[in-house]
C-alpha cells in the first residue's frame, strides 16, 4: 500500500505517491494559467485547478500502473491564503480565485489601521494587515461581486482556501462534499483565534464576513471523509499549508527546528511547539499543525513573496532565459554580481518589512552590467531575503540558529545554495527528499490511518543528501549585506 498527497501550488497541482520509506513512487503535474487583469493583481481559475487535479491523479495512479484501492489514505497539501467563493448547489466558482499575491485590497490597509493600527489583529491571529491573508480578498469578494452576500448570508456560498475547494470536490461537490480546513490554513486566513482555534466572532463582524460560509475547522490529521470520484474509498485523511507541509516532511517536530522552502516565494518556518510566540521583529505566528487530538503545534514564519518567481519573471516577461533552470548557467558566467542587486518587491515587500507600497527595484546599474549580472542578482535576491528573514527568527527566538535545512524546487541551484551558506555564514543542509511539502502532507494521512505508526516512524525517513558550508570571507560578506539592505531601502513607498 502507498500514501497519495495532492499538493496544489501556485504554479501547477501535482500527485505524488509515496511508499513507507518516504520515497517516490509516482508523480502527475500540471501547470495551470496565471490570470492578471490588471497590475497587482493575481487570479487562478478554480475550475481548471479542479480539472487538472484530476488528471494529475489519474496521471500518476497510471504511471505506476496503480489504482485507488492500492492507496491507504491521501493527503491535500495547497497555496495558502488563494481565496476562493463558490455556490453550493451548482459548485460554480462567483469569481476567479484570488492568489496569495495580489495585492488588489492595498488601499483598504490605510483606513482599517485608523482603529487599532496594522497590528490591530496580531494579539489574536498572529498576522499584521496585510494585503497577503485570504480574509481581506474575501471582503473583497463580498463588496464587488453581486449577488455575493446574500447567498453567502443564505449559507448557499461557500469560502474556502485551496485545500477547502479540494476536499470539497473530492468528497462529492454538489452531492454531499465536505466544507473544512486545517488549522494551518485557518490560521493564514486572519479570521482565526490562535488560542481557540475558532473563528473570531469580532474579528468577522469589522470585516462583516457571514459565519455561515466558513468552513469547518479540523486537526490536520484525521479521517475526515471517504474521497469520491476518481480516488473513490479512499480515506482523505490529512490537510496542511504547503509550508507547514514542509516542515512536516522535513519532520521539525521538535522547538527550534526549522526550514526554508524555495519555491515561488521563501518560506522559513521554525516549530515553536505549544506555545504560539508573538513576533517582535516582522515575522508571523503561525499553526505548525495539529496531529489527531494532540495539542496545537505553533510556529514563527519568515515570508518572502518573490524568490523563483522572479526566475519565472526573467524568463516571461524579459527572456534572458528560456527555461528557469538555464538561470545557474547564465549567472555562472560572471564572478560576480558586478555592484547590482535586484529587489523583487513585485507584490510589496514582505517579512520582515511588511510594506505593501514597496515596488521592485534594479539597482547598482552601469554600463558594464549584462545579463549574467542581472540573472546572478535575481539568484543572489532569493539568497539575501532568506538573510533578513534568519536575522529576524534569531531575534525573535532568541537562539541563534546553527544550519538551515532546505527544500523546494531551487534548492537544484548549486550557486544559490552556496551563496545563501556564504551569506548567512552558516550551513545550508538539503535532505535527501527534497518534495517535502507533497511528503508532509501524505504523513499527515498516512498517520491518520496507522500507515505510519508514529513521529519516530517519519524521522527514520529524514536523510541528509548535501551540505553546504561558508566559503565567503567576512569583510566580503558585511559588504553584500550592507549593499543589499541600501537597495532594499530605495524600494519603499514607491505606489501612491
Ligand atoms: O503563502 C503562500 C504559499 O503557501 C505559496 O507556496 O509553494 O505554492 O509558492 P507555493
Amino acid at each position: 500500500m502507498y500514501v497519495g498527497s495532492i499538493d496544489q501550488g501556485t504554479t501547477s497541482s501535482r500527485f505524488i505517491i509515496f511508499n513507507k520509506a518516504g520515497e517516490i513512487i509516482s508523480v502527475g503535474q500540471k501547470e495551470h494559467q496565471q490570470i492578471y487583469p490588471q497590475a497587482g493583481w493575481v487570479e487562478h481559475d478554480s475550475h481548471e485547478i479542479w480539472k487538472n487535479t484530476q488528471e494529475v491523479i489519474g496521471l500518476a495512479l497510471g504511471k505506476a500502473n496503480l489504482s485507488a484501492k492500492d492507496l491507504a489514505a491521501v493527503g491535500i497539501t495547497n497555496q495558502r491564503e488563494t481565496t476562493v467563493v463558490w455556490n453550493k448547489k451548482t459548485g460554480k466558482a462567483y469569481y476567479n480565485a484570488i492568489v496569495w499575491q495580489d495585492t488588489r485590497v492595498g488601499s483598504e490597509l490605510a483606513e482599517l489601521a485608523k482603529d487599532g493600527g496594522m497590528d490591530r489583529f496580531r494579539a489574536k491571529t498572529g498576522l499584521p494587515l496585510a494585503t497577503y491573508f485570504s480574509g481581506l480578498k474575501l471582503r473583497w469578494l463580498l463588496t464587488n461581486i453581486e449577488g455575493l452576500r446574500a447567498d453567502a448570508e443564505k449559507g448557499d456560498a461557500l469560502f474556502g482556501t485551496m485545500d477547502t475547494f479540494i476536499a470539497w470536490h473530492l468528497t462529492g461537490g454538489v452531492d454531499g462534499g465536505i466544507h473544512i480546513t486545517d488549522v494551518t490554513n485557518a490560521s493564514r486566513t486572519q479570521l482565526m483565534d490562535l488560542q481557540t482555534c475558532a473563528w473570531d466572532e469580532e474579528i468577522l463582524n469589522v470585516l462583516s464576513i457571514p459565519k455561515a460560509m466558513l468552513p469547518e475547522i479540523k486537526s490536520s490529521s484525521l479521517v475526515y471523509a471517504k474521497a469520491k470520484g476518481v480516488l473513490g474509498g479512499v480515506p482523505l485523511a490529512g490537510i496542511l499549508g504547503d509550508q507547514q507541509a514542509a516542515l512536516v516532511g522535513q519532520t521539525c517536530f521538535n522547538p527550534g527546528q526549522g526550514k526554508n522552502t524555495y519555491g515561488t516565494g521563501c518560506f522559513l518556518l521554525m516549530n515553536t511547539g505549544t506555545k504560539a510566540i508573538p513576533s517582535q521583529f516582522g515575522l508571523l505566528t503561525t499553526v505548525a499543525y495539529q496531529l489527531g487530538n494532540e495539542p496545537v503545534h505553533y510556529a514563527l514564519e519568515g515570508s518572502v513573496a518573490i524568490t523563483g518567481a522572479l526566475v519565472q519573471w526573467l524568463r516571461d516577461n524579459l527572456g534572458i532565459i528560456k527555461h528557469s533552470p538555464d538561470i545557474e548557467k547564465l549567472a555562472k558566467l560572471v564572478d560576480d554580481n558586478g555592484g547590482c542587486y535586484f529587489v523583487p518587491a513585485f507584490s510589496g515587500l514582505y517579512a520582515p518589512y511588511w510594506k505593501q507600497d514597496a515596488r521592485g527595484a534594479l539597482v547598482g546599474l552601469t554600463r558594464y552590467i549584462n545579463k549574467s549580472h542581472i540573472a546572478r542578482a535575481a539568484l543572489e535576491a532569493t539568497a539575501f531575503q532568506t538573510w533578513e528573514v534568519l536575522e529576524a527568527m534569531e531575534k525573535d527566538a532568541g537562539i541563534p540558529i546553527a544550519s538551515l535545512r532546505v527544500d523546494g524546487g531551487m534548492v537544484v541551484n548549486q550557486l544559490l545554495m552556496q551563496f545563501q551558506s556564504d551569506i548567512i555564514g552558516e550551513e545550508v543542509i538539503c535532505p535527501k527528499i527534497i518534495e517535502t511539502t507533497a511528503l508532509g502532507a501524505a504523513y499527515a494521512a498516512g498517520l491518520a490511518v496507522g500507515y505510519w505508526a508514529n513521529l519516530d516512524d517519519l524521522r527514520k525517513n529524514w536523510g541528509i543528501a548535501h551540505t553546504w558550508k561558508p566559503a565567503m570571507d567576512s569583510d566580503k560578506r558585511a559588504h553584500y549585506r550592507k549593499q543589499w539592505k541600501k537597495a532594499v531601502a530605495k524600494t519603499f513607498d514607491w505606489e501612491d
